[in-house]
């Protein structure tokens, strides 16, 4: 008599093959820049569970129309790498300022809009325009800022001086698409009325 392979012995065989998809995915890194990106692998959903319990308080995420794992991903990059030192002037409200054995209170009046000078450059307002853009760019415009150090709206051979784009700019398009989907999703700010270093 002839033996049918059992629905068993079909499903064990699907999951061993999803398996081994799954371990040459993460092995070729495809997880984090594959088609399958935006869903986030493992190492992404620690990262985007921290990354939304680290949103300053007082600063409001509009998620509407985003998309959400990116944004958590994208606030764990920001808010542990030192954006806000360079670009929330100053970066902690009164008595908030960790240096000064304070607890932390984030700046989020001023979350991101800019205004730390560095001699004679002055950190960007990077929260979104009246249109949603970060600092005004597309994600084209933010991607290649971030890689090359170069703004395209401004004269060629311009380069960024002071922001760390030969550092920041190396993180995967994956990560820095994130950066972009939660800088749209922070409140709009106008240029911090009062720049200083
Ligand atoms: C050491 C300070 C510093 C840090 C850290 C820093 N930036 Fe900047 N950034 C600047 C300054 C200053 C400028 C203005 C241009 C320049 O560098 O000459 C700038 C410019 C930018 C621009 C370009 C805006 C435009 O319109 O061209 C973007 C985007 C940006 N920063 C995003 C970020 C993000 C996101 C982070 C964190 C991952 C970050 N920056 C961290 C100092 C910093």
């Amino acid at each position: 008599m002839k033996r049918h392979p059992g629905i068993g012995q079909r499903v064990s065989l699907a999951i061993a093959f999803a398996a081994a998809s799954a371990l040459c995915a993460s092995a070729s890194g495809e997880g984090r820049d594959g088609p399958d990106r935006d869903r986030g692998d493992r190492h992404d959903q620690s990262q985007i569970k921290r990354g939304f319990e680290i949103v300053p308080p007082g600063v409001a995420l509009n998620l509407v129309g985003k998309n959400r794992a990116l944004v958590g991903l994208g606030s764990y990059i920001v808010n542990t790498s030192g954006c806000i030192d360079c670009h929330s002037h100053p970066s902690y409200a009164p008595g908030g300022d960790p240096f000064q054995g304070q607890p932390e209170i984030v700046n989020a009046a001023q979350y991101l809009s800019g205004g730390r000078q560095f001699g004679p450059f002055t950190s960007a307002n990077i929260t979104p325009d009246y249109a949603g853009k970060p600092a005004g760019l597309t994600l084209a415009e933010f991607l290649a800022v971030l890689r090359t150090g170069h703004d395209p709206k401004d004269p060629p051979g311009t380069l960024l001086q002071v922001m760390p784009w030969p550092t920041f700019g190396k993180k995967t398009e994956h990560d820095l698409t994130a950066i972009y989907e939660y800088l749209r999703a922070i409140p709009s700010l106008p240029n911090n009325p009062n720049p200083g270093p």
